[in-house]
């Protein structure tokens, strides 16, 4: 048999025990008298030992609201007899300080089962909720400051927006008055390259007119009207390029392989190069390289560069085009290149120029390369020329990669 269940154990053993824990413990009746209280519980009153017992505990209670409190839980717990849980409350110490204590409570039963008083431990808890609270007036002030710099930060986001706003504007009356100027470079070109045709149409037209009824005359009449056909068709073919330029703005871009964009420009312009016994040459990347680009202003961009290439092979030994795709990066590239007569070095720089050509008596606007520039730009590519004099001509023009599937 242990000792905890030996009924002959002295009572005045276990509360000699119960006098010497740590923890502050009591046992008080039905009308609150302190019964006991152990040496633990004296102090954390700040009493000396044996001083509280024979005292009601409503003495140790901070105010008449925690006494109220204390006389309305002693009744419900006689009548509805509850299960006992910890509660907090407030204790007054001998010296008049306060201090918040936790109760855990078990009922106290008399020989005939009836209750007859509460035995607790009494915890002081005074630092707990004093940390507590500074904790919650920490949190309640940290959130007031987050609080505040969302506000700050929405402010900030209005500001910004509006910022984004303004230089948006700045910008649209940039482009629009950049627009505007390159128009009137434009303007200044087109009416210095279709001056040269009107003037001369005009000049054979009077010529004609003046000498259609002089016999003698025909051979020249005959000329003055082939001038005229020549100039009308060089004013026709600077509209058409024209046309093609103007018609860069608004288009739609969809991402498409690049190797199949390279198919369809070169099928569309085979008959050509079939034609001027030109060697077409494609190495075509793996890769699924896709780009986002107008298909149409692609194939015009590219047909231009076989033209000028056609061109440039003339007369040459090796009449070759090589059409290659690769990738680098997130960029998909293409380089188009020909063993034609190249570019002199002091041309090199002036070759995207609108209305720059060395090919005015040939029947050249200058305006195929521009044409190519522009698409290429509008497409958020880029394009560069390599070339040399008597070798050929390489043009590299590269866009940001769609996506890539490998
Ligand atoms: N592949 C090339 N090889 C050599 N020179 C070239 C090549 N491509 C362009 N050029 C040079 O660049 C100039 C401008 O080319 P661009 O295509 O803009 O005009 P163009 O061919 O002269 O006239 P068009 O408007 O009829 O195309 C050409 O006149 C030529 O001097
Ligand atoms: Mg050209």
């Amino acid at each position: 048999m242990t000792e905890r269940n030996n009924p002959e154990l002295d009572e005045g053993k276990l509360w000699s025990s119960l006098e010497s824990i740590p923890h502050a413990v009591q046992e008080i009746d039905t009308d609150g008298m302190l019964l006991f209280c152990n040496a633990a519980h004296c102090r954390m009153h700040g009493y000396e030992p044996g001083e509280l017992t024979g005292k009601n505990i409503r003495g140790l209670l901070a105010t008449e609201k925690e006494r109220g409190h204390f006389r309305e839980a002693v009744e419900q717990r006689i009548n509805c007899h509850p299960l006992p849980m910890s509660y907090q409350t407030r204790h007054r110490r001998k010296d008049g300080s306060l201090i918040d204590v936790q109760i855990d409570w078990s009922y106290k039963y008399g020989i005939s089962g009836q209750i007859e008083g509460f035995v607790s431990i009494v915890t002081d808890i005074t630092q707990q909720t004093r940390d507590r609270k500074e904790l919650e007036s920490a949190r309640e002030s940290l959130e007031l400051t987050a609080a505040r710099h969302q506000e700050r930060l929405a402010a900030a986001d209005t500001k910004l927006q509006r910022e984004i706003e303004r230089r948006k504007n700045i910008e649209i009356a940039m482009r629009n008055s950049k627009h505007l100027a390159s128009v009137g470079v434009l303007a200044a070109g087109i009416a210095h390259e279709i001056n040269n045709p009107i003037a001369a149409a005009l000049n054979s037209a009077e010529t004609a007119l003046a000498m259609r009824n002089d016999p003698d005359s025909g051979q020249l009449v005959e000329e003055c009207l082939q001038t005229i056909v020549v100039s009308a068709r060089r004013c026709c073919h600077i509209v058409k390029d024209l046309l093609k330029f103007a018609s860069q703005e608004a288009t739609e871009r969809t991402p498409y392989k690049l190797n199949d964009v390279v198919d369809r420009a070169l099928r569309a312009v085979r008959k050509l190069t079939d034609d001027e016994s030109v060697i077409v040459e494609t190495v075509l990347t793996d890769e699924p390289i896709e780009v986002a680009v107008n298909l149409l202003e692609t194939e015009i961009a590219l047909g231009n560069l076989v033209q000028n290439a056609i061109e440039a092979l003339q007369g040459r030994p090796e009449r070759k085009i090589t059409v290659r795709t690769l990738r680098s990066g997130p960029v998909a590239i293409l380089e188009f290149e020909d063993t034609g007569c190249g570019i002199a070095e002091s041309d090199l720089h002036r070759v995207f120029d609108p209305f720059f050509t060395s090919r005015q008596d040939a029947g050249g606007t200058g305006l195929g390369l521009s044409i190519v520039y522009a698409i290429v730009k509008d497409q958020k590519g880029e394009i560069e020329v390599y070339s040399e004099a008597g070798v050929g001509t390489k043009f590299v023009l590269t866009w940001p990669m769609v996506s890539i599937n490998l």
